[in-house]
């Protein structure tokens, strides 16, 4: 692999960031570090951004008396600084307000339009607000969007462009199929092609009703659809010069709510448009807070500065991807996050870190640790696998194996005996498999990381992760 570009979904500004968005992007954060380290930063990519048009937004902007342009401006900040206090490395923000993002949209899509993919008919039916998206019967759960049940889809009738999403079904099954497009975890490539194999109806492609969006070149009076204006912001990522190499994308993260935007729909508009498609779509789960759904109104959305605030980024960074499998559905509560901090950081990795440097420390040893090649060739092929669950499992019984080791040899006692060729042992060892715990962490906390990493060469006392 001599390039990787992942990206995560752009988030809409018509709220503040949380967990839910923090989630996708901490996991984007570790799967570029990991490969910066494998294949050198300078061969990876990795995108962020907000989705800043469309109905929504707008309405949100009215609602406290800004133009919509002035209110995004309010809010984009407020995801900058959530993604700085998580230590997000991102390379490229893309706001889809940016002029060079417009230009890439009015570019693709007057292609698509040349190519005779796009026909004007009249749209009549639901529309969801919340999702930004069509709704057909199929979709609804007692008249009501299911991801929006306390939201009244809204019946609209107008004059649209549409995009003949239908004449690619067989182009698109052959894609999945095939996995010349890997849709990932397994379970959700099946969902999508018993979908697909369902049949497949054009959709629609510009709104004629809604003014803040980016104009169709051919036909100011309608802009496009926000759905399609987003989609494209990952290509509008790779349009300069120093970055067009990075196309296509190797893997998109996303939640299993907008995973059908990001394959079929992508997908059938990058063919349009004649431009190779992703590499792979990864479908994270969707989580509940303490058993129930995150909403506003049973105030229990957790905001990314509130585990900051509580973990530290690097703790809470850990803590967000180990509570369970990446793909599948889970709960969060701080209480939960609370206890696991104190259980595996505090009284597991802490205690291990500061009995091996303190040791080394009285007894003036430096150990010299080496890598596990055992440990490193599981590590990548759990990263790449995005198998972020079963890493923190070996993480959490490397951990308990070498604090029951040092329980057992009580190198304390060698010291005060004055066993030194033992002791010396006894500390390369458990100082190697702390340093190969650490390796394992990179990602996830870097910072702490390379702080050990150089602090083992020369041992002081060090006190991490300080219970909660
Ligand atoms: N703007 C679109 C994405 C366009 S990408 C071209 C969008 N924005 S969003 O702000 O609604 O993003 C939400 C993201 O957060 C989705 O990936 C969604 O899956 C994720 N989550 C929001 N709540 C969540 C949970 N409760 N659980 C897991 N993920 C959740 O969609």
């Amino acid at each position: 692999m001599s390039k990787f570009f992942v990206t995560t979904p752009i988030y809409y500004v018509n709220d503040v960031p949380h967990i839910g968005h923090a989630y996708t992007t901490v996991a984007a954060d570790v799967v570029a570090r990991y490969w910066r380290t494998k294949i050198g930063q300078e061969n990876v990519l990795f995108t962020v951004g907000t989705d800043e048009h469309g109905v929504k937004i707008a309405q949100s902007a009215r609602k406290v008396g800004l133009t919509p342009k002035h209110y995004t401006d309010q809010i984009v900040p407020k995801f900058k600084k959530a993604w700085r206090d998580l230590k997000i490395d991102y390379d490229i923000f893309i706001r889809t307000t940016d002029q060079h993002h417009k230009k890439t949209v009015q570019e693709v899509l007057g292609k698509i339009y040349q190519k005779g993919y796009i026909y004007k008919a009249t749209y009549e039916g639901l529309y969801c607000e919340g999702c930004e998206r069509f709704l057909t019967d199929e979709d609804l759960e007692d008249g009501k969007c299911p991801l929006h049940p306390n939201k009244q889809p809204v019946y609209q009738k107008e004059k649209n462009y549409f995009f003949k999403l239908s004449s690619f079904k067989d182009y698109l099954l052959d894609i999945f199929e095939k996995d010349k497009v890997q849709i990932r975890p397994r379970a959700r490539k099946k969902e999508i092609i018993g979908k697909l194999k369902k049949g497949l109806q054009d959709i629609s492609f510009s709104r004629e009703s809604v003014k803040w969006g980016i104009p169709l070149p051919w036909d100011k009076s309608q802009t496009a659809y926000v759905w399609i204006d987003a989609l494209l912001n990952y290509y509008t990522a790779t349009r300069s010069a120093k970055n067009k190499r990075f196309w296509p994308p190797d893997l998109h993260l996303v939640g299993k709510d907008i995973l059908w935007f990001h394959t079929v729909i992508w997908c059938a508009l990058l063919k349009a448009a004649d431009i190779n498609p992703p590499k792979s779509i990864f479908a994270h789960g969707f989580f509940t807070v303490n058993g129930q759904k995150m909403s506003k109104s049973l105030g229990n959305v957790i905001k990314p500065q509130d585990l900051v605030k509580q973990f530290g980024a690097e703790a809470a960074r850990y803590l967000l991807l180990s509570e369970f499998p990446f793909g599948q559905d889970g709960d969060f509560s701080l209480k939960k996050m609370k206890t696991r901090y104190n259980a595996e950081l505090a009284n597991g990795l802490g205690n291990l870190t500061a009995r091996i440097f303190m040791l080394a420390q009285k007894a003036s040893l430096r150990p010299k640790p080496k890598k596990s090649k055992t440990l490193e060739k599981t590590y990548h092929r759990y990263l790449q696998k995005l198998d972020f669950y079963s890493l923190s499992k070996l993480l959490r019984s490397e951990i308990k194996n070498y604090n029951q080791y040092l329980d057992k040899t009580q190198p304390w006692k060698l010291l005060e005996e004055e066993k030194m060729n033992k002791l010396k042992k006894t500390l390369q060892y458990s100082s190697e498999g702390l340093y190969n715990i650490f390796l394992l962490l990179a990602p996830f906390m870097p910072k702490t990381t390379r702080e050990i990493q150089t602090k083992l060469q020369k041992p002081t006392k060090i006190h991490l992760f300080p219970r909660k």
